[in-house]
């Protein structure tokens, strides 16, 4: 597997790394596609709404440690609403790509980043929890990468239908795949495991074409 320099100093050199002592958020998120996980730490100063200081502990591979260390690097001395604005392809185009397969490191990173900053926005009543609706949906499947391209499946065009009963909590998906696709199970799988930690979800159905 090919990594870029930047890539391999990130990995060999990561910064802002450790737990942080009376963080003012933080989040843990693991990614379904492997099992990794990230932990991201924040202080921020509460009258300018700048990111003082973030730190990271990683539970996984060499791209998980290195989209981490970036991250944080990036989104140090940022207000909340610049760094909301950091996503997995800044942080992947910062470190000169990643393999394909290892895009998803990079969705776990900034996801993790995004928690932790809403986290914050939460506690301090900066927004309220959002409610779920097909739009939370669509937003967890932006994070699924079909691994062959290291694209997301909204992007690439593989999901062709959305629907959630909100009465009985279906959530119903067609998926553009066709079963001699190697990823097709895999990206089914990781679609349910991201839908399932929501309590609103009672039914995951999704279909292929025939
Ligand atoms: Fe899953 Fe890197 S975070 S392999």
């Amino acid at each position: 597997m090919q990594y870029s320099e930047k890539v391999l100093q990130h990995f060999m050199h990561p910064q802002n790394v450790g737990e942080m002592e009376n963080p003012d958020a933080t989040a843990t998120e693991g990614s379904p596609a492997c099992g990794d996980q990230v932990t991201i730490y924040l202080k921020v100063d509460k009258e300018n709404l700048i990111i003082e200081d973030v730190s990271f502990l990683s539970y996984g591979c060499a791209s998980n440690i290195a989209t981490a260390s970036i991250i944080t690097e990036m989104a140090k001395g940022k207000s909340l609403e610049e760094a909301k604005k950091i996503t997995w392809r800044d942080a992947m185009d910062a470190l000169g790509g990643l393999p394909p397969v290892k895009a998803h490191c990079s969705v776990l990173a900034a996801d993790t980043l995004q928690s932790a900053i809403s986290n914050y926005e939460i506690a301090h009543g900066l927004k309220e929890v959002p409610d779920f609706s097909k739009e939370t949906i669509v937003d967890e499947l932006k994070k699924i990468i079909y691994p062959q391209v290291g694209e997301d499946i909204i992007t690439l065009k593989m999901v062709k239908y959305v629907g959630y009963d909100e009465a009985t909590g279906e959530v119903l998906i067609d998926l553009n795949l066709m079963s001699f696709d190697q990823y097709r199970d895999n990206v089914a799988e990781e679609i349910r495991e991201h839908l399932e930690k929501y309590p609103e979800v009672k039914d995951i159905k999704i279909n292929f074409p025939s």
